[in-house]
């Protein structure tokens, strides 16, 4: 079969772009801009990062492109064009060579290509515009803002300023093409929003997908047993990132999927840690969150392993974390089509289990305590191409097969009477990537250690 992109046949992306016509009512058309090139400043760039529906319909790589389908009666059912960057010989040179219009039609299988440029870009929405009765598109303003978080609840004078691209569409770089472009797209009725179409397709992955997928937590749970071997007091958190990175690369992974958390110590209670410059202590131990992207599809792993010489929790750490582990194993055997959870079914199991698990290690829990100090957070997300995937699809939707989510429980005890003495200070997570079946379910990450005796093994040098 030929593929694509490594791992993904050119007729998947086919059937991808079939699904979402079909899903779409007669006389539509999807609006679509890939990614662009980011600057950390001026023109220093960022490593290139398609953007995630681009990259799912087409498998394109190439900054700047755009993509229009428009369906129709023909046998493929729409008709596909792509708006790339024309080959430039002396651009070339710098860049090497890009696919160019022969290429969206002969490698992407558009049924045109044409130039990115944004005149020509204007007149061919004008025009399919005119055709279309619905138009799904995601303009700047409809694009889902990640939730405020509760550390940061307002609004900052950077949202007026400087205000973020979250799509393509300052692909128009005039100001009045820009303008024009807006101004077509949104001035209609039946105007609706692409990306809760996209989630749609994209929430249940294809056996193609979840094999990347397990791939992904393969490299990454073989990484995060690096980590353990290097543990040691004295390490650099820094260090041990690196040589979770290193292995990562190694094994062909294109970057970090996220800013990893590497929190020794008491560094574990901040939840989104990422200074990672503390160095390990003697009897510490210490929480990683860090996965890797590999072939378009990410991972997301937490282990907490002990930071001392042989490698051993001390009682007090090993009691918490395997209650931890506990509402772990509980939580992810719920992920099956046919026990009929949802992600917040799931959340309020895990509240559960870990109220009943902290009662016996001997905590006073007064009402809310545990979700509000000690288990902020939820007990996961939709995982796959994106790191938080498919947002738009609720918690409360059913579990199905082929779903991916992450089982995150985690506890941060603040040094506070209120709380047992032994347990104070200590910050843990521990998460698995889930893939959901229908009387079963697949654990993507099993390859990072994580019962007490293997990590004690892994991280005393034993194994
Ligand atoms: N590493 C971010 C998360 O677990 O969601
Ligand atoms: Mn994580
Ligand atoms: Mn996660």
């Amino acid at each position: 079969m030929e593929h694509l992109t490594p791992g993904i046949p050119a007729t998947e992306y086919e059937q991808r772009r079939k699904a979402l016509m079909d899903r779409l009512p007669e006389k539509s058309t999807v609006v679509l801009m890939g990614g662009r090139t980011k600057y950390m400043s001026r023109n220093i760039f960022y490593k290139f990062r398609q953007e995630s529906n681009f990259w799912y319909l087409t498998g394109m790589q190439e900054p700047d492109a755009a993509l229009i389908l428009e369906k129709d009666h023909s046998p493929r059912g729409y008709k596909m064009t792509m708006f790339v960057e024309p080959r430039q010989m002396t651009k070339e040179v710098w860049d090497g060579p890009t696919c160019g219009l022969d290429g969206a039609e002969k490698i992407f299988r558009a049924d045109e290509g044409l130039m990115n440029d944004p005149s020509v870009m204007l007149n061919y929405i004008k025009s399919a515009l005119a055709r279309c009765e619905h138009l799904f598109v995601d303009l700047p303003t409809q694009v889902s803002i990640p939730r405020q978080s509760m550390r940061s609840p307002r609004l900052s004078i950077h949202d007026f300023l400087a205000p973020p691209s979250p799509t393509g569409f300052d692909l128009f770089v005039r100001k009045t093409d820009f303008e024009n472009v807006i101004r077509l797209l949104s001035d209609r009725r039946n105007t609706h929003s692409l990306q809760r179409e996209m989630d749609r397709l994209r929430v249940r992955k294809s056996p193609n997908e979840l094999a990347v997928m397990r791939q992904a937590g393969s490299i990454s749970g073989q990484a995060m047993a690096q980590v353990m071997r290097a543990c040691r007091p004295g390490l650099l958190e820094s260090e041990a990132q690196a040589v979770f990175e290193y292995e990562c690369a190694k094994s062909g992974a294109e970057r970090p999927a996220y800013v990893p958390v590497f929190a020794s110590g008491r560094n574990a209670l901040m939840i989104h840690y990422v200074r990672n410059d503390g160095v390990l202590g003697e009897r510490d131990v210490m929480s990683v969150d860090a996965g890797c992207e590999f072939r378009g599809y990410v991972s997301d792993i937490t282990r907490t392993m002990p930071t001392s010489a042989d490698g051993r929790f001390t009682p007090a750490q090993r009691d918490l974390y395997e209650a931890l582990l506990r509402v772990l194993k509980g939580c992810t055997a719920l992920a099956t089509e046919q026990q009929g959870y949802t992600l917040s079914g799931v959340h309020r199991r895990s509240v559960e289990m870990l109220s009943v698990e902290l009662r016996d290690l001997g905590f006073h829990l007064g009402f809310g305590t545990l979700e509000r100090v000690l288990y902020p957070h939820y007990i996961g997300h939709w995982l796959g191409i994106d790191l938080h995937d498919v947002s738009t699809v609720e918690r409360a939707t059913r579990l199905q097969e082929g779903m991916v989510f992450t089982v995150e429980p985690g506890l941060y005890i603040p040094d506070d009477p209120a709380y047992p003495a032994a347990f104070r200070g200590l910050g843990m997570r521990v998460e698995d990537d889930v893939a959901v079946g229908y009387s079963d379910y697949t654990v993507l990450s099993s390859e990072a250690p994580k019962e007490v005796a293997d990590i004690e093994a892994v991280c005393g040098g034993r194994i």
